[in-house]
């Protein structure tokens, strides 16, 4: 992580959700959204559509999330992808080293949780809420990330 307050994040999925969390991360002063990754052109091109609104500077277009993760420029990724995708995207950033803030739900079965919950208490990884505060919060900390020390989990080691 740079030690300035600057912040550099990767959306994966800018689908409807990830679009809005682009609305919302976009605007946030110190924060680049340096990525967008999406399986579909249409998609991107949608995000793209609002960058410019916004005025922001055009974030570069993926459709692999590990083109992101490989970057040691981004220190955060938001995941907005299908619930299937959620842990396993997770997992692999924050095997990166990346901070993530990843959509509800955490996992799409039970052994993907408990994975997700060892990598919790390792690295800095919060989970998308219907509730606007907590929500707020969730994006409150991915800004404040810098001051939080990360540790990637070996989750290819634990036991279901
Ligand atoms: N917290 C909330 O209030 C809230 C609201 C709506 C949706 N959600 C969650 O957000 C997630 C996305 O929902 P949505 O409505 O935006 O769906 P969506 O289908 O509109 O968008 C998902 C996007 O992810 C892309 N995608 C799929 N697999 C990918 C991959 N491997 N790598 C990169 N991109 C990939 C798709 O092409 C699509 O553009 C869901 O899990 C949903 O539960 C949360």
């Amino acid at each position: 992580m740079a030690a300035s307050d600057k912040v550099n994040i990767g959306i994966v999925g800018v689908g409807g959700r990830g679009r809005d969390l682009l609305q919302s991360y976009g605007k946030i002063n110190g924060v680049t959204v340096k990525y967008f990754c999406d399986a579909d052109n249409a998609s991107l091109e949608k995000a793209q559509g609002i960058a410019l609104k916004m005025g922001i500077p055009k974030p570069a277009e993926v459709s692999d999330m590990r083109r992101v993760l490989d970057d040691k420029d981004v220190d955060a990724v938001v995941v907005a992808t299908p619930d299937h995708w959620h842990a396993p995207a997770a997992i692999l950033a924050a095997d990166a080293g990346k901070d993530v803030y990843v959509e509800k739900p955490a996992s799409h079965n039970i052994r993907e949780g408990r994975l997700s919950a060892i990598i919790r208490k390792r690295s800095f990884l919060n989970f998308g809420r219907r509730d606007p505060h907590r929500a707020g919060g969730a994006h409150h900390q991915v800004k404040v990330a810098p001051e939080v020390p990360i540790v990637p989990w070996p989750v290819t080691n634990i036991v279901p």
